[in-house]
């Protein structure tokens, strides 16, 4: 039997996620390694299971849950990732694209990133939040991999705009009544799930990146695909320089920091959410 196209595997997906709920959804999130409380302001919510969606990845990471939440959130219908998947988990590249299509299958006209990530620039300290401008996929894969799916995309989608500017202004400008600073850089993505060696890191800070994680960069060229506008947040966590001041970095600091993070993106989301209803 050949593998089920993308198509295929989106609408047994939707189908499945629709004969336990019909609630709508304008924006989409996906919420990073200890961000999953940002799920905790929906209103009356709606839990699917990814176990009980045809053809989902299930969430093995530490801090995610692994439900879609459906539900108003700051006067917008939202569908939320409760947990994502990861290459490192052994997922496939495609895999962690499917989950994009199925947001988009289910209405949603824009997809809200967060991730925890380190942060490479020397400036940037735990706690912080970064506005993602651009990514660099240094994970050595692309979703878009193996046959093309016209009914979702095209082969050679453009990614000069992935990260929405007209996302990205409205973000920052709801970042300011909220009072957050926003950091703004490049999101380097690598296939983890080892943390980077000094060397690397020194590395890819020379290459331009600002912050460097384990996820988003599928997700992202996958929305590109399907044409889905994205805005993306990342959590930063550590530091991540490889410099005199690069300290061990443990799973529970990585937890504790983004809860700070995550505080302060909860504050944005309060304020922009409101700007699409
Ligand atoms: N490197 C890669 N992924 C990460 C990091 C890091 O330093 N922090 C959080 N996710």
């Amino acid at each position: 039997m050949t593998e089920p196209s993308q198509t295929e595997r989106r609408d047994a997906a939707m189908a499945a996620i629709r004969t336990r709920t019909d609630r709508a959804c304008d924006t989409a999130l996906i919420l990073g390694t200890g961000l999953g409380g940002l799920v905790d302001a929906i209103e009356d919510p709606v839990h699917v299971p990814y176990d009980a969606i045809d053809g989902f990845p299930r969430s093995t990471a530490p801090g995610h849950a692994g439900r879609l939440v459906f539900g108003r959130l700051h006067g917008t219908d939202a569908a939320v990732m409760q947990g994502r998947f990861h290459l490192y988990e052994g997922w496939s590249a495609r895999d962690i694209a499917l989950a994009v299509y199925v947001l988009k299958g289910l209405g949603a006209r824009r997809l809200i990133v967060t991730n925890a990530a380190g942060g490479l620039t020397p400036a940037f300290d735990a706690g912080d939040v970064m506005l993602v401008e651009d990514h660099m996929n240094f994970t050595g894969q692309n979703p878009l991999t193996g046959l093309n799916d016209e009914a979702i995309g095209p082969r050679f989608p453009d990614l000069l705009h992935a990260y929405d500017p007209g996302l990205r202004a409205t973000a920052l400008a709801a970042a300011e009544r909220a009072g957050v600073p926003l950091r703004r850089g490049i999101y380097l993505g690598i296939a983890g799930p080892s943390l980077e060696t000094a060397a690397e890191r020194r590395h890819f800070a020379s290459t331009g990146g600002d912050a460097i994680g384990m996820s988003t960069v599928m997700e992202v060229i996958a929305a590109a695909h399907c044409g889905l506008p994205v805005l993306a947040l990342s959590a930063i966590t550590n530091k991540a320089t490889g410099g005199a001041d690069q300290q061990v970095d443990t799973i529970e600091d990585v937890l504790a920091n983004a809860a700070i993070s995550g505080a302060k993106i909860a504050r944005v989301l309060e304020r922009l959410l409101p700007d699409f209803a």
